[in-house]
């Protein structure tokens, strides 16, 4: 591989595949690399999507990694491994097995690609994310962990559905962590600077909440044997982008936070500046009781399976 931008992504599953898709069909990048334990798979999606990209008149080359040094050189390592959540399957039940997958993968990382940015999308997402922070040793403006992205989406979607205009122009706010505690602003979200508030009433801002909060788990229902991909692979590339392009624009995303919001050695969904060098700026916005209460509720459920880790005796 000659020179240029370089992304590696590790699990080609829908996630992965589609978030090299979007990254493709963009041109966001020269290379993506697909890094899949079937190679097969790996290669044949790498070879159909080289081939989509030439049909978008686009230069990005998509291949497989054959072994773990072929990641080396990435300046964004996505990380999609682990195993899915199935119906009835909580986030948190893949805990300890998609800890493992992390870890080892990590290690990889830190041989191959020591300079990457890390953005993590396994579940339990936060957890992930503070598993690739501990194994790699990265500084933490490198480990970073896509959920915020996604459920902003995914509560703006449910506003626009709603009321029905201003497609486009929503800005939902959600922060915490990416479980069923999470924590949709409605207070801080506008429809083009309009608040929510003031175009909804107080039951049908707490039914999108509420729908926000579950967003995952309805599209589990319907496809029974998986769960999202388009959105969550979407707000993936997205953070790509904005990494590899350094626009500096704010996103929600899961970092390890170090005293903000009063909070240190866990990682929750903020708003961060993203940059060349990552997280380069985390925002502290100014919470209400009730949001503060929200908060610690989201930072002690991601606490409590950091815990379990720790009881195990699982990071190195
Ligand atoms: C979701 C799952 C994958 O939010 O966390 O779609």
């Amino acid at each position: 591989m000659g020179k240029g931008k370089k992304v590696t992504i590790i699990g080609a599953g829908n996630v992965g595949a589609t978030v090299a898709y979007s990254l493709a069909m963009k041109g966001t990048c020269h290379y993506v690399v697909l890094r899949d334990r079937n190679v097969e798979i790996a290669k044949g999606k790498a070879l159909d999507m080289s081939q989509a990209a030439n049909a978008a008149r686009q230069h990005t080359i998509v291949t497989a990694a054959q072994e773990a040094s072929d990641i080396a050189g990435s300046d964004v390592v996505v990380i999609t491994a682990g195993s899915a959540r199935k119906p009835g399957m909580s986030r948190d039940d893949l805990l300890v097995i998609n800890a493992e997958i992390t870890k080892e993968v990590v290690q990889d990382v830190k041989e191959h690609a020591p300079n990457a940015i890390i953005i993590m999308v396994s579940n339990p997402l936060d957890v992930m994310t503070y598993v690739a922070f501990r194994e790699s040793g990265f500084p933490r403006e490198r480990v970073l962990g896509m959920a915020g992205i996604l459920d902003s989406a995914r509560m703006a979607h449910f506003i626009h559905e709603k009321i029905g205009y201003g497609a486009g122009q929503i800005r939902a706010s959600v922060m915490g962590g990416h479980g069923d505690d999470m924590v949709p602003l409605p207070k801080f979200s506008t429809i083009a600077g309009v608040p929510l508030s003031d175009i909804l009433s107080e039951d049908e801002i707490m039914e999108i909440v509420e729908r926000t909060k579950h967003g995952g788990a309805e599209i589990v229902g319907y496809l029974k044997t998986g769960s999202a991909y388009y959105a969550p692979a979407k707000s993936t590339a997205l953070m790509v982008e904005a990494i590899l392009q350094d626009t500096k624009q704010i996103h929600p995303c899961a970092v390890l936070l170090d005293g903000e919001y009063g909070y240190s050695d866990v990682v929750s969904g903020v708003p961060i500046a993203l940059g060349a060098g990552g997280a380069e700026k985390i925002f502290e916005m100014t919470l209400s009781v009730s949001q503060k209460k929200k908060f610690a509720h989201s930072i002690a459920s991601v606490q409590s399976m950091i815990d379990v880790l720790k009881e195990k005796n699982f990071f190195s």
